[in-house]
């Protein structure tokens, strides 16, 4: 693309990516300084990398100054005031799109800062979003960025309680949300949920509502305010804060194997530039592509490559209100072809579900605009990659199955769209910028291809987590202490003998349930908020469509459930608590009630077993002798769901 000048910035050849990888990490100093020199900077960095890896700290283009979206939109303007930055397609195929162009959106984005700024918000602030996927998400995420407020966006399919956690948390001052949400069939009246979560918020003292729906809300006098009647006479330009380097740029909650989920924070340039980079090169952008991504911007895929990746590059972007199957499982299809989508980025759970519908369904659209295609969010399984392959990119299409993860901020583990290998199911070299090691579990470097480990990054990178909000040692603890001087993933992964990855899964207490991450400590939390139980463990197994299920083993209090009636009733009311404490997309795919669970003597749970049951693997179930009670197995070996 015209903006960047420096060869660095853009490969193009197998040789360019070769040579770039090895400058990168030979001297990642002088590397990221030429990437970074292109854009918008108030000030220019001092040193461009600080970092103490086994104290998790990381600091990058340290002493610059910046606003993100000086980047996003002002760098645009003269060449791209015209060109599109969104088109925004509804859920309801009877809707109008709407597509705002670069001067447009620069525009809006002024007008939502002005209104924060209006409402108190200051520099430094924190502020939530829980919002339909609609441009005024989009435009309210950068109105954040803009003044240097710090946005913390909650996907809107969290429970209220959910809500309450991730805002208490972050001590967030406002809350942006809108009136209510169209996802498919279904409506979510989202104001509601988050007057019911802010009963228990003491810092929220202004709630921001866009209206979307035109429902009625109740607004809660002195707290609530509309957001087109304060926008009615606000100036339509906004000056951007300028921002140091390592300020805070967002904080996203996102699970772990142990206790509450976290708030992942990322800072300014270094995300700036790594997003970037990442989407440029991995996709192989160029300057008339229409780009969708599919995730929401409550994700981190939606934060990186549905906003700021796209923006910063001057790409078009896409925003996608709905869901994969409505109203029929032809939609994203029809999405491309009307709107000539020519790179397509997804998870694998949507493909899957895509493949179980009749083959019409995406041979009656012609996709003949497709050029590059994505995949993230779990490993995508070969018989989904080529069904992707076959009829949707009609062969012609390369697919980047993209591995990264909400700490990396962008894509660590990728093809290069058409320059890089892509195999089916190997996610393939790194990016420049990453060094990827396999360890043992004792954390001794694994040599050679072949060879399978724990995956680590044993060098920083621009988009590095910098900690987790208000607890810094947590983050040391869950990523840089396991293995001093790396960056731990929790991810198992496989070195083939070309060298490239294969991302096997979580080897940590994470389970991946359609692309969305929950710790099993997490779940369990939930289900013993439930009066009727006294203790549970949950496991993760293999699921046709979502890659991963929830199998929730669940000891009921004595009495509770002596009748088969009993037990429907506890297991909906089990279900009624998960959805109240996490949300929907947390609910069990199976509740099976035990008596007892396979314990050690000294107390542990044995979740191999519970693992190899729920993935009906009982007749290689191991040494049981070591369990308290070998007895207990075979009760959950019979009552098997
Ligand atoms: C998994 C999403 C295999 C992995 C961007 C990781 C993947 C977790 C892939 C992060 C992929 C993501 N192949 N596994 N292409 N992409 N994962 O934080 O287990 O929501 O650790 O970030 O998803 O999930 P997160």
């Amino acid at each position: 693309m015209p903006d960047v000048p420096t060869k660095h910035a853009r490969i193009r050849t197998l040789e360019e990516y070769h040579d770039a990888y090895k400058r990168s990490i030979e001297n990642p100093e002088q590397f990221w300084s030429e990437v970074a020199e292109p854009f918008t900077w108030r000030r220019k960095w001092d040193k461009v990398l600080d970092s103490d890896m086994a104290a998790g700290k990381n600091e990058w283009f340290s002493g610059a100054r910046l606003n993100i979206t000086e980047n996003c939109l002002d760098r645009h303007l003269a060449a791209r005031g015209n060109k599109l930055a969104i088109i925004y397609e509804p859920n309801d195929t009877k809707t109008r799109h709407l597509r705002l162009t670069y001067r447009e959106l620069h525009q809006e984005v002024c007008k939502f800062a002005n209104v924060l700024h209006n409402n108190g918000v200051e520099k430094g602030d924190r502020v939530c979003l829980y919002m339909p996927m609609i441009p005024q998400l989009a435009i309210a995420v950068l109105a954040c960025a803009r003044i240097g407020a710090v946005h913390s966006v909650v996907f809107a399919g969290f429970s209220a309680t959910a809500i309450a956690d991730r805002v208490n948390d972050a001590q967030a001052t406002v809350v942006l949300t809108a009136d209510g949400l169209n996802r498919g069939a279904k409506q979510i009246p989202v104001k509601r949920v988050v007057d019911e979560a802010l009963e228990n918020c003491p810092s929220v003292r202004r709630v921001i509502v866009v209206e979307h729906l035109g429902w009625p809300v109740q607004m809660k006098e002195g707290r609530d305010v509309w957001y087109h009647e304060e926008a009615e006479d606000v100036a339509k330009t906004c000056p951007a804060e300028e921002m140091d380097a390592e300020d805070p740029l967002f904080i996203l909650y996102t699970s772990g194997s142990t206790g509450k989920p976290k708030g992942v924070v990322h800072s300014t340039a270094g995300y700036m530039v790594w997003t970037d980079y990442t989407f440029r090169n991995t996709f192989q952008v160029e300057e008339n592509d229409i780009y969708w991504c599919t995730a929401d911007i409550g994700w981190v895929t939606g934060h990186s490559y549905l906003l700021y990746g796209p923006l910063l590059a001057g790409a078009t972007t896409l925003m996608f209100e709905g869901i994969p199957t409505y109203p029929d499982a032809g939609r994203f299809w029809e999405v491309i072809d009307k709107h000539s989508v020519s790179i397509f980025y997804t998870a694998p759970t949507a493909i899957r579900s895509l493949m179980a519908a009749p083959l019409d369904n995406v041979l009656s659209y012609s996709l003949d605009s497709l050029r590059v295609l994505g995949s993230v969010g779990e490993p995508i399984n070969e018989e989904a990659w080529y069904w992707y392959h076959q009829h949707v990119g009609k062969e012609r299409c390369p697919i980047v199955d993209t591995w990264w993860q909400t700490e990396t901020a962008g894509i660590m583990i990728s093809a290069l769209a058409g320059i890089t290998p892509s195999v089916p199911a190997r996610a393939g070299l790194p990016l420049p910028g990453v060094l990827p090691v396999l360890l043992t579990q004792e954390g001794k470097e694994i040599e050679g291809n072949g060879e399978e480990g724990y995956l680590a990054i044993k060098n920083s990178w621009p988009g590095i987590i910098r900690t987790t909000y208000g607890d810094h040692e947590r983050a040391r603890q869950t990523y840089f202490a396991p293995y001093p001087g790396y960056y731990f993933t929790g991810d198992g992964a496989r070195r083939d003998e070309e060298g490239l990855y294969r991302i096997i899964g979580r080897v940590d207490d994470v389970i991946n349930v359609s692309g969305h991450r929950f710790g099993t400590a997490e779940i369990e939390n939930a289900i013993n908020q439930n009066a009727n139980v006294v203790e549970s463990a949950v496991v993760g197994y293999p699921h046709d469509v979502k890659g991963q299920g929830i199998y929730a083993y669940v000891i009921c209090r004595e009495g509770a459930c002596d009748k088969d009636a009993d037990k429907a009733h506890i297991e909906a009311s089990i279900i009624e608590t998960i959805v109240a404490e996490i949300g929907k997309i947390a609910k069990p795919d199976k509740i099976q009630i035990v008596s007892g669970l396979p314990k050690t003597r000294s107390g542990k749970i044995m979740r191999r077993i519970l693992r190899k049951v729920a993935e009906g693997e009982t007749s290689n179930l191991g040494d049981t002798t070591t369990l308290l009670d070998p007895g207990v197995v075979d009760e959950i070996i019979g009552g098997r769901k």
